[in-house]
């Protein structure tokens, strides 16, 4: 099978889907399996620990892989883009703030440059900063975003900045969402939430079984995840999570949160060591429903670009020429 879009002809890859950076999750060894499964992998580089990235860039071998960070944390310590930079990433994928400031760098370095935005203004912006690909991400993603859904946003996105190529993101997780993906003038697909459980994800074990056994009808979006770890996000970005007794407890309750903080962030983080989901967040996205069992990478973007084609096919057999 092969779907050739403006973004796998720009990439020179064989499959229009794209691992997203998931901070923590998509190590090494993940993003080269979806690489080597023709797709191309993005290290979760995240807030930016440097031990961490370097063994991750490490596990990665010679497969060609990309490097994503958070930017308005990457702003805090912006030479962790030459760690990266340094080891000639195929791709440089930035989210959530300024471009500014690494837009140059990036250039300079001779690596492509992936924004992802969450408003049609940030796409324009994106592209006049140099970006190479867009990420048009909708609400219904895992992990921080805002509130467009992807539906609306991606053609709105596409007809913003054509010709630049733009790639579809939240909600995405099977052949049937790429192929409307596609439909909507997208040329790919970003999933996170389809690789989460992934036999080569670094989430926790505990919470990639929790992921399989949960309904998206579960999911929300707040920010007692990033009081709790102490990462000061922007208010216009929040996270969806799987709710738990956690996100219960503290949703309605923020201030309190705060005043008992020291306590709840030690048990927070023993949590997240223990694979505790009742504490601990499953960072998920409203496409879980689709993620049924523990797979490894390279079956879950084959079984995504088969179906695709499937459906693309199948397509046409909706029109009826006899008229
Ligand atoms: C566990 C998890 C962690 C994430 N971490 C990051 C991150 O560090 N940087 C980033 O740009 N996006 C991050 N995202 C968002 C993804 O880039 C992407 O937009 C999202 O996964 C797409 O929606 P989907 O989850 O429905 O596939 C994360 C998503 C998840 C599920």
């Amino acid at each position: 099978v092969a779907i050739t879009t403006a973004l796998t002809r720009q990439l020179a890859i064989n499959a229009p889907i794209l691992l997203a950076p998931m901070g923590g999750v998509s190590g090494g060894a993940l993003a080269a399996a979806v690489t080597q499964a023709g797709g191309l992998g993005i290290i979760g580089g995240g807030y930016g620990n440097r031990e961490w990235l370097s063994r991750e860039l490490d596990a990665a071998g010679n497969a060609e892989i990309g490097v994503g960070f958070i930017t308005w944390s990457l702003a805090k310590d912006p030479d962790l883009l030459s760690i990266a930079l340094d080891r000639r990433p195929r791709v440089m994928f930035l989210s959530f703030g300024d471009l500014a400031p690494f837009a140059g760098p990036i250039a300079r370095a001779g690596i492509p440059l992936i924004a992802q935005v969450q408003t049609v203004a940030d796409a324009r912006a994106a592209v006049d900063l140099g970006a190479q690909i867009v990420v048009a991400q909708g609400t219904e993603a895992g992990g921080h975003g805002a509130t467009r859904a992807t539906l609306p946003l991606v053609p709105a996105v596409v007809d913003a900045i054509g010709p630049v190529p733009v790639v579809a993101a939240g909600g995405i997780a099977d052949g049937r969402g790429l192929a409307a993906a596609l439909m909507l003038g997208a040329a790919g697909a970003l999933c996170g939430t389809a690789f989460y459980a992934s036999t080569e994800s670094l989430a926790h074990p505990a919470a990639k079984r929790t992921a399989v056994a949960a309904s998206g009808d579960h999911t929300v979006r707040g920010t007692v995840v990033d009081v709790v770890r102490g990462y000061a996000w922007p208010e216009r970005w929040n996270i969806r999570t799987l709710e738990n007794a956690f996100s219960r407890r503290w949703s309605g309750d923020v201030d309190g949160l705060k005043r008992d903080l020291e306590r709840q962030s030690k048990a927070y983080a023993a949590a997240q060591e223990a694979g505790d989901m009742d504490t601990a967040a499953v960072i998920i996205g409203e496409a879980v429903d689709l993620v049924r069992a523990s797979e490894s990478a390279r079956d879950i973007v084959q079984r995504m670009t088969v179906e695709a084609e499937a459906r693309l096919r199948a397509g046409e057999r909706l029109i009826d020429t006899k008229r």
